[in-house]
């Protein structure tokens, strides 16, 4: 049977490489001791120069396979190495891998035994313009090192390489599945059988009932890699759930390779019975139309760049589904980990995913790379239910027949099932695919959102928006409100154009996270604030434009585009102050008086499911106590709603002249008119110019949020995405800190600095003492592979956090799957 043991720890590091280390004497002393996945150098948060991930080095391990490798078949599996990776064993050179996103295996059968070996890779992380993406710019950093784990595998003579999960009449009530295995021989195999099991998994992944069972007798075996592929097809399946974006049903296909009387071999693919279909009308999930509203994801992190274990990766897709709530996520522009394309599959978050490149068409090695990226991509994924699309085509790349022609037989060759899309940035390009799938960046703040699907692609046909916004609208978590403000208004136009116009799938929004780029793109600080959340995945305004959309039986979110202070947009504008919600309407009371009750703005926003409601007045109901004439009110209303969203310089001789009227008819006095004003717009004189906002759900209030002019800083809050940690190789967790305000709120400009306190068996990635931006911050909280309890603090100059508690333990697992998570 196969073994698999985890190589991430007990590994040596050097940053640069020497002939002399292939020495399976050479002396290890002055290597640093690391534990994978890890990075090949520790980047500043930004303005660094990034040439300092660029570089040769070295990771050397000592491995006794010990008694059981003896006369069997032995493997290393590698996950990802960035870029390019020369491995020996002893000296003996065993193999090497070009391309940093896709895993390999280096076979070491006949070398591996009993006794120390010593394991060395060169790995260069230098841009080498024969691998993609590299040749140009890019607007990414790629990193380097051994950034996804690595481990052992131990086979017997013949196992089972591969494992297809391929579900078809799912929409029927009897269903089918065919299963392609491929079995990987050394030597001819006599009397083999293949037994496949199918089971239905519980929430949190386990076996939960045997749904059919088949034994396939094989006869013998021919030797090579799967020379001799082995299909089956289950029919007339019944009772089978549907995997759903809301019901994510998944099962396990396993298959055990029996010969000789016993089983040599097991493995399995976890998958699920799902009908994904692009139409010229959209995208349909199971029959029923799903628009899709998505955004793409780098697989970057502050200061480790691609270097973070799976819950790391996990939690990312949990962000995007259940904070961010979006549908779908676009890996650009690689395979990204299969930790969170597990959890994508697991949570019910569809994925577009892609080759690795960007902009750039190599030479015929470059190609010939690219397509072995495509073709691992592929193998690697093509039994999950998540994945609905194939980026086959290199991210905005021009017209290359012969190339595409290439990479889209690949696609289909290996999985015929799914559709292929390839991403462009110009209209009416050569298309071999099934969806046109365009980054249009047409919007700037104006009228027009998105392109006409028929105009771009030429045709009629699957047509979907896999990039808007991004560098038209750079955005900083702790910019003005203003700008914050715009960035989400873009978002939300752009979703609702895309809600709206025939013939759109969908939109992908250009992105989830800012990222750490090359010097050539971004703000000149090695970061693109392109995310709709910053490196930390702390949400800016625009991440509620697609919060708001999600079903409010699910999740009631109120968010305002404000922070409610009085002089931060310019020219004293206040108004108006969108909230993004997915309640019927929005009640407003401020100084404890009623204002009013706001809907949502359908008319601006007509294609979105949930519009922001948006406030354009804050007198309102407080002027009824005036016992001004309808009509008066009416023109105070008006008069001060310019006032308070164009700034006191908008109003006009003949609004003063209209005002004064109203007042002299009602018989208020100047000065008490202007003193009114003032009270109204900027909350002069009150007590506490509190805000609160009350969302209404079928007449009932379901949320309520207060807000006010004089916030102030009254604590500083710490609070860790996971309270217990694996204290397996190394696991880490997220841990946010956010300054806030006596409503609950966060400051939004505060500046403090706070340094990071942790006792117990854990230490903080990246500087541990670490600025507010925006009032905020996070790190990730590394373990050191052993058990224990943590306590972290933070220490400002004003404040002292809460202190949080993790506890490391061996039998904290992987993450569970509950939907939706607790
Ligand atoms: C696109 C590109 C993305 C990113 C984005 C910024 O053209 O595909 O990778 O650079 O622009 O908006």
């Amino acid at each position: 049977m196969r073994r698999t043991h985890s190589l991430n720890q007990g590994w040596k590091y050097l940053p640069r490489f020497d002939e002399a280390f292939l020495r399976p004497d050479a002396d290890l002393g002055d290597w640093e001791a690391v534990c994978l996945p890890h990075a090949s150098a520790e980047l500043p948060y930004n303005a660094f120069d990034e040439a300092s991930c660029r570089l040769v080095s070295s990771y050397a391990r000592d491995i006794d396979f010990g008694a059981e490798a003896e006369g069997r078949r032995v493997f290393l599996d590698f996950g990802a190495v960035m870029a390019r990776c020369d491995a020996w064993l002893d000296g003996e050179p065993i193999g090497s891998h070009a391309g940093g996103y896709t895993p390999f295996s280096l076979e070491l059968t006949g070398r591996a035994g009993a006794g120390r070996k010593r394991l060395v890779l060169r790995v260069d992380s230098r841009e080498d313009p024969s691998i993609p993406p590299f040749g140009n710019v890019i607007d990414y950093l790629c990193y380097g090192g051994i950034y996804r784990e690595v481990s052992l595998r131990i086979q017997e003579g013949a196992f089972i390489g591969d494992l297809w999960c391929r579900p078809a009449k799912v929409l029927e009530r009897e269903k089918e599945l065919a299963v392609e295995a491929a079995i990987n021989a050394a030597r001819p195999l006599a009397g083999a059988s293949l037994l496949f099991r199918l089971e239905r998994l519980s929430p949190q992944g386990r076996p939960a009932g045997l749904v059919a069972e088949r034994d396939v007798g094989l006869g013998d075996i021919p030797p090579g890699a799967g020379a001799s592929p082995i299909a089956v097809r289950f029919e007339g399946l019944r009772d089978i759930a549907l995997w759903d974006t809301d019901s994510p049903e998944l099962y396990r296909m396993t298959a055990v390779l029996r010969a000789g009387g016993g089983a040599i071999d097991e493995i399995h693919r976890d998958f699920g019975f799902r009908q994904a279909q692009w139409r010229a009308e959209g995208f349909f999930l199971n029959g029923r139309r799903l628009a899709l509203r998505g955004l793409n994801r780098h697989q970057a992190f502050p200061y480790a760049g691609y270097a973070m274990p799976s819950r790391a990766q996990a939690r990312d897709a949990d962000i995007l589904k259940f904070e961010l709530g979006v549908n779908i996520v676009r890996t650009s522009h690689y395979p990204q980990s299969v930790h969170f394309l597990d959890r994508c599959d697991c949570i019910g978050l569809l994925v577009l995913e892609e080759l690795p490149g960007w902009q750039h068409i190599g030479q015929e090695a470059w190609k010939d790379s690219a397509c072995r990226a495509l073709e691992e991509m592929i193998l690697r994924d093509r039994s999950r239910p998540s994945v609905v699309l194939w980026g086959v085509r290199i991210n905005e790349s021009p017209d290359d027949h012969g190339f595409y022609a290439r990479t889209n037989d690949i696609a289909h060759r290996l999985d015929p099932d799914r559709a292929r899309g390839g991403i462009r940035n110009f209209p009416r390009s050569e298309v071999l695919e099934d969806v046109y799938t365009f980054n249009d960046f047409i919007h700037e703040g104006g009228k027009k959102a998105l392109r006409l699907p028929r105009k771009v692609a030429g045709r009629r046909m699957p047509y979907l928006v896999t990039e808007h916004n991004g560098h038209m609208f750079p955005t900083k978590r702790f910019d003005g409100e203003e700008r914050l403000r715009e960035q989400a208004l873009r978002h939300a136009r752009v979703l609702s154009a895309a809600g709206s116009i025939p013939g759109i799938a969908g939109a992908i929004g250009w992105c989830a996270f800012d990222y750490n780029t090359h010097r050539e793109f971004g703000s000149g600080d090695r970061i693109c604030y392109h995310g709709v959340a910053d490196m930390f995945r702390v949400p800016k305004f625009a991440a509620w434009a697609y919060a708001s959309q999600v079903d409010p039986r699910r999740r009631v979110v109120l968010e305002a585009a404000s922070f409610f202070s009085l002089g931060d947009r310019s020219a004293l504008r206040i108004l108006p102050v969108e909230v993004y919600t997915n309640c019927d309407s929005v009640v407003l009371f401020r100084d404890g008086e009623r204002v009013g009750e706001f809907r949502p703005d359908a008319e601006s926003f007509p294609g979105l499911l949930h519009p922001p409601v948006v406030i354009r007045d804050f007198a309102g109901e407080r002027l009824d106590s005036l016992g001004l004439d309808a009509r008066g009110a009416r023109t105070v209303k008006r008069i001060f709603g310019r006032f308070a969203s164009m700034g006191q310089w908008s109003l006009r001789l003949r609004d003063k002249l209209a005002l004064g009227l109203v007042f002299l008819r009602n018989r208020v006095k100047r000065g008490d008119a202007e003193k009114l004003l003032w009270r109204l717009a900027y909350g002069s004189g009150a007590k506490e110019d509190a805000i609160e906002l009350v969302g209404y759900l079928d007449g009932r209030q379901a949320i309520r949020k207060r807000y006010g002019s004089g916030a102030y800083a009254a604590r500083l809050l710490m609070e860790a995405d996971d309270a217990v940690l694996s204290s397996g190789d190394w696991d880490c967790t997220r841990i946010v800190l956010k300054l806030l305000d006596q409503y609950g709120n966060l400051c939004p400009f505060a500046a403090e600095a706070v340094d990071i306190e942790v006792d117990g068996p854990a230490s903080v990635i990246g500087p541990r003492r670490l600025p507010l931006l925006g009032g905020s911050t996070a790190f990730w909280l590394r373990t050191e592979g052993r058990a224990g309890a943590i306590r972290v603090r933070a220490l400002g100059g004003r404040f002292e956090s809460n202190a949080v508690e993790i506890a490391v333990s061996q039998a904290a697992g992987s993450l569970d799957c509950p939907y939706p998570p607790a």
